[in-house]
Formats: structure tokens, sequence, C-alpha cells
């Protein structure tokens, strides 16, 4: 019989800045859903990726003294890094800047062109390049973006259209007769009443900056990042070459889900499916969109320097209680709250206390009254029985919760059955029992039922916290993989006779005191730190940074249009006794009669970049109007030689 398929994937996200707890949660959430299916026995195929396109980054790494792609290549080390630290098991790990990404965009926007659906008009608006989103006037909120309420810039371009608006009530009956297409329920009703407001058709591409995959049919124009961005989860699967990944995990899979938060789900709620009608692609199965991870203050930001470095919080309490926390913590469809006392508290009560404690005190009492091996089941009675049950019922439930990505209450469904034992433990009293040797029978089933509840919760907590398992098997001395496995959920299937190997607990208590007095320590030091770069000046930089870059004077000896490009011109430039090709984007402010003689100032130790298929061998400086419609060079009084340093 052939293996269901599942796909999953998270939103690429932005490498503009190192990632924090936030994004972190969406990703083991992907992770955890594609371990539990992969125990199920599904074919499992998890995409996550970058976002590297976009003025944005562009902007960001030019901040950096940078390249868009040098910058996002140190960044995107750090994603993997993390992801690897966390234990995210993904397939593939999409970046925006391959060419099989280049390829696939340009095919499909090519595809929704030739059918009609693209068409080139002028866009008015307003454009929020935090949130890489175009509004109109009536959309913004005080004259500021409406999602992050930074100002926005002022935009008038030629532009191409995607016109949305025809598939409308399209999208309004496909939504409405699949109930599972948007979840939770109160992002498919935000969605619902979004369409019945009625579409506007969505500019699909930029003039403005040049980081961006290329319009197809126009040189001129960049794709609009969202319509890139959203690509990536076919690209990844090899739609461009009809691929097998793609038929087997797009077109016949069982199920394609997307996570994200409630911030982005208009774009893959609305958007995406959109796009996929008109260029003749099935839909996804679900969209899900969980809340915000919030702090005390409000929202993560790092403009508001209150972000949660997961990578040291990993370093600190290790993967599997920050995955648990951050599935337990956050409730369905809502907002949680992260804050690292709450954190301590749960791996206290829920992971050393209930799960950890039970796990020492049954291998323990095996110590203490089997000589450390795992004894058959003896006489019965009927407390044994409601443990049996509630062990027969949970993996029912859980199924029940993970199918609905209620992570938090499928972790609670296998914390009853912890507590119950637990509980057991006080009633039968294994203690007095082994006193008598009447009642050793009764020890043995005990004991036997004890092991059966540790070794079936730790089945069901893989997917959750993947480095657990292998710890608590080892300790119950559990060699027979058959019995780790999903199919063996079958409370009182475990054969007996095995030697168990007591270990260090494997949640030590952490003392919240110490533990947060250290953070408090290390915030103190950073702020200390920010505030001395603060009295230094907020954007002020030393002078070393400024004399790194090598400004000279040079001279233009001539100037021609760069082929197929508008706005380019190459320049030959004398620096001293040498000639550079200086590739520049003015050619909409100066002819390049107007250029020639010009005494003008080069960044002389830029590395060279291919722009059009030209190697540019430095930088002018220019200075542009804030609309951008103004540019002038900056150029030399007087007759200075060419080659002298300016600075
Ligand atoms: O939007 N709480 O990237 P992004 C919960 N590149 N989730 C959070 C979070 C928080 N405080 N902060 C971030 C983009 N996230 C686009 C996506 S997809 C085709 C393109 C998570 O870096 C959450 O999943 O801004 C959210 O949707 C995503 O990070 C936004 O990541
Ligand atoms: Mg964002």
């Amino acid at each position: 019989m052939k293996n269901k398929t599942f796909y999953v994937s998270t939103p690429i996200y932005y490498p503009s800045n190192k990632l924090h707890i936030g994004h972190a949660l969406t990703t083991t959430m992907a992770d955890t859903m594609a371990r539990y299916k992969k125990m199920l026995g599904y074919d499992v195929f998890f995409l996550t990726g970058s976002d590297e396109h976009g003025q944005k980054i562009e902007k960001t790494a030019l901040a950096a003294g940078m390249t868009p792609l040098e910058y996002t290549d140190g960044i995107v080390a750090h994603f993997q890094e993390l992801w690897e630290k966390l234990n995210i098991q993904y397939n593939d790990f999409i970046r925006t800047t391959e060419k099989r990404h280049y390829d696939t965009v340009a095919t499909l926007f090519q595809k929704i062109y030739d059918k009609g659906d693209i068409y080139k008009s002028e866009y008015e608006g307003f454009y929020c390049t935090p949130c890489e989103s175009f509004y109109t006037e009536r959309q913004l909120v005080d004259g500021t973006c409406p999602d992050c309420g930074r100002t926005v810039d002022v935009v008038k371009e030629e532009s191409y259209f995607f016109k949305m608006a025809k598939y409308q009530d399209r999208l309004i009956e496909y939504i409405e007769s699949h109930p599972n297409f948007v979840q939770p329920i109160t992002r498919r009703n935000e969605m619902l009443s979004f369409l019945k407001q009625g579409l506007e058709d969505l500019c699909v591409s930029r003039t403005t900056f040049d980081w961006g995959i290329p319009v197809p049919i126009d040189d001129d124009h960049v794709i609009y990042v969202w319509f890139d961005a959203l690509t990536n989860y076919i690209t990844a699967l090899d739609y461009l070459n009809n691929g097998e990944n793609y038929q087997k995990f797009w077109v016949e899979s069982d199920e394609v889900v997307h996570l994200l938060a409630k911030d982005i789900v208009r774009f893959h709620a609305i958007i995406w499916p959109i796009m996929l009608m008109a260029a003749d692609i099935e839909l996804p199965s679900t969209v899900f969109a969980h809340g915000w991870l919030l702090l005390d203050g409000g929202k993560m930001s790092k403009s508001k320097g209150n972000v949660v470095d997961p990578m040291e919080l990993i370093a600190k309490y290790g993967p599997d209680p920050i995955r648990y926390f951050l599935l337990r913590e956050m409730p369905y469809g809502e907002d949680g709250y992260y804050s690292e006392e709450a954190l301590i508290l749960r791996t206290n009560t829920d992971l050393a206390n209930d799960y950890g404690n039970l796990l020492s005190r049954t291998t323990s009492m095996l110590d203490k009254f089997f000589e450390g091996v795992v004894p058959s089941s003896g006489d019965r009675e009927p407390i044994d029985d409601e443990l049996a049950a509630m062990g027969a019922e949970l993996k029912t439930s859980y199924v029940r919760y993970m199918e609905k990505f209620e992570f938090g209450r499928a972790l609670q469904e296998i914390w009853k059955l912890i507590s119950r034992a637990n509980k057991y433990i006080e009633e039968t009293a294994p203690w007095s029992l082994a006193k008598d040797e009447s009642t050793r029978s009764r020890l043995r089933t005990v004991i036997y039922n004890l092991v059966e509840t540790i070794r079936v919760s730790t089945i069901l907590i893989e997917p959750f916290m993947p480095e657990t398992p292998n710890k608590v098997w080892e300790q119950l001395g559990l060699q027979d993989d058959q019995m780790k496995t999903w199919d063996s959920i079958t409370f009182g299937t475990l054969n007996s006779g095995f030697k168990i190997s007591r270990g260090e607990p494997i949640f030590p208590r952490i003392d919240p005191e110490e533990a947060l007095k250290e953070s408090l320590k290390k915030a103190e030091e950073a702020k200390e730190s920010a505030e001395t770069v603060k009295e230094e000046g907020a954007n002020l930089i030393g002078i070393e940074d400024f004399f790194r870059s090598d400004l000279r004077v040079g001279k233009v000896l001539s100037a021609e249009k760069v082929e197929g490009a508008d706005k380019l011109l190459k320049l030959s430039v004398e620096v001293g006794h040498e000639n550079r090709i200086i590739v520049a984007g003015i050619a909409q402010h100066y002819t390049p009669e107007q250029l020639t003689g010009k005494s003008i100032v080069v960044v002389a130790n830029l590395k060279p970049v291919k722009l059009r298929g030209i190697m540019s061998q430095g930088m002018l400086l220019a200075a542009t109007s804030p609309d951008k419609k103004l540019l002038s060079l900056v150029t030399v009084d007087g007759d200075m030689p060419s080659g002298s340093k300016v600075g």
C-alpha cells in the first residue's frame, strides 16, 4: 500500500535580522507536525527557508556596508545553525536567491501574464518598506502603516497588476466549501469578511529598487516581493520541471499545510490561492495561523529592543524544554506570553516533577524491588483498568488534537496520564506491597503498569521533544525498537524481563533564582553597552568606520547607455592611473554627454559586482531627494587630479 503524504511549510523568514523566539514557535510547530505525521507512517516533506529580496534587505545590507547577498549569506547561516540546535528536521531549505527560485517565479509570472491576468498600469499609493506592503490612502491609519504604525512612502510608478478581483467570488466559494482551508475559524471568518468587502487588483512589480527577480517581459521592473516569496512553496518541490516531489507532495498530496502567524494570513489565504488559481495549480489544504508570542511589554520587535534570542535559551536550557514550553503555553489560535520565569516554571513542574519524577520513582523501585529487571504483570485490580483505559484512550485524543494543530491540548492529554500514574503510585503504595511476599504479584502489576505509562507517553512526546525519548529508553533499558513505535501503543503489549539502567534526572530542577539572576546580569550588561553606544550617539560611527571606504576623485572619460536597461549608464572613469568601468542607475537624470569631463567622487574599494552582464568596478556618490525623483551627482570643485583622496 502507498503511504499517505504530508507537506508542511513555515514562512520563509526575512534575513534582515537574526531570528527570535517568535520565529522558533512556528518552526517548532512545523517540525512537531512533521515528526508526528512521520510517526503515523506518512511520507513527509517539510520546508523552511529565507525570503531575501526587497527594499528592506537592500537597505539593511547597504547600511552594513555589504551587498544584499553577502549580508543574507551571514544571516541565513545563522538561521540554519539555530534550526540545527533546535533539532528541526526539515527536508529542504529554500533561499529565494537561488536560481531554481528565479526560474520558477519568472515562469509563474509569465504563465499568469500570458493568460491575461497580469497587465501594466500606473500605481499611485503608499508603500511600507518594513512590511513590504502597498496601501491606499483609505487604508492608512493617521497617515501611517495600518500594520506596524511606521511612516509610509508615497509611490507613483508604472507597475504590473494582478487581476485579483476577478477571482474573488471563486475564492469565497472555495473557502466556504472547504471548512479546513483557513484555520482557526476566527481567521477564516476574518478572511471571508475581508473578501466580501471586495478585492482590488494587486500591484506585483516595482521600479524603485533592483534587489529582486526581474519581470520576465520587462527588465525595468522587479517582481513584488510577496509574489516572489509565496512561490517558494512550489519552487522547492520542483514545480518548474513538474518534478517527482511536486507531483507527490503538491498535486497528489493527502495534505498540504502552510503554518504561519496571523500577521501574514492574508497573503497566504488570499493572494497565494488566487495566484494558484490563475496558474491552474491545485490549492493547499490548509493555511493555519497561530497568534502572537508576546512579551510582558507587548509585541517583540527589534526596534523595541525586547527580542528574546532562542540561541541563548537553548544554550542555557537545552532544546526540549523550549520546544515544550512554546507548544504547551500557546493557547490555540490566540496570543500567548513568553517569560523566562514561565519557561522555568513549566520545566520544573511538568518536566522535572511530573514526567521526570515518574521515571526516577519507577526506576528506583525497580532497582529496589526487582533488582532492576522489569517484571511481568500479575494480579489485577480495577484501579489498573482505569490507568490502562486512560492509556488506551490517549492515542485517540492525541490524534484528535494534533490533527487540529491543538498542540497544547495534545500535551495536556499526555500529562493527564502522567499525573494519573503519579497518583496511582500513591494509591497503590508499592513500598507497602513490597513488604509482604503475598502481595508480590500485585507489586509486579503496579510496576509493570508504571513502565507501560512511561513507554506510551514517551512515544507520544517524541514529536515535541525529540531528544528526550532516547534518554528515557536508555534509563529503562528498552532495546526493542518495535516497542518505541506508534503501532506498539497498546497498553500492556510490552514484554518483561529486560534490565533498566538508572541515570541522572532527565530534567534536573532549575533554581529559578539562580537562573534569573544570570539573565538579569546579562540584560544589564547589554543595556550598559547599549547606553554607551547611545552616549556616543545612536547612529554615529567611529572615524575608523568612515575610513574603511576609500573615496577618490574620478574623471568621467565617457559614458554610454546600457542595452536593455532604461536606468543604467556605463561610465568609463579615470581614477589616478587606472581606468574603471562603473555602472550606475542615473540614466534618467543625466545624458552621457552631460557626464563626460565631470570630476565625481568614487568609492574605490567596493567589491566589483556584475550588473546586466557588465562588471562594475566601484560606485559613484549621488544625492537623491526623499521622493526619489531628483538625483544629483557629487562633484568636486576646481581642478583636482583624478585619484585624489576624498575625506
Ligand atoms: O513575514 N509570535 O517574514 P518574517 C509568533 N518573509 N510568531 C512570530 C512572531 C511572534 N512574535 N514573530 C515572528 C515574513 N513570527 C515573510 C514571509 S512567507 C511566503 C514570507 C513568525 O521574518 C510567524 O510565523 O517577518 C510570522 O508569520 C513570521 O514569523 C513572520 O516572519
Ligand atoms: Mg514580519
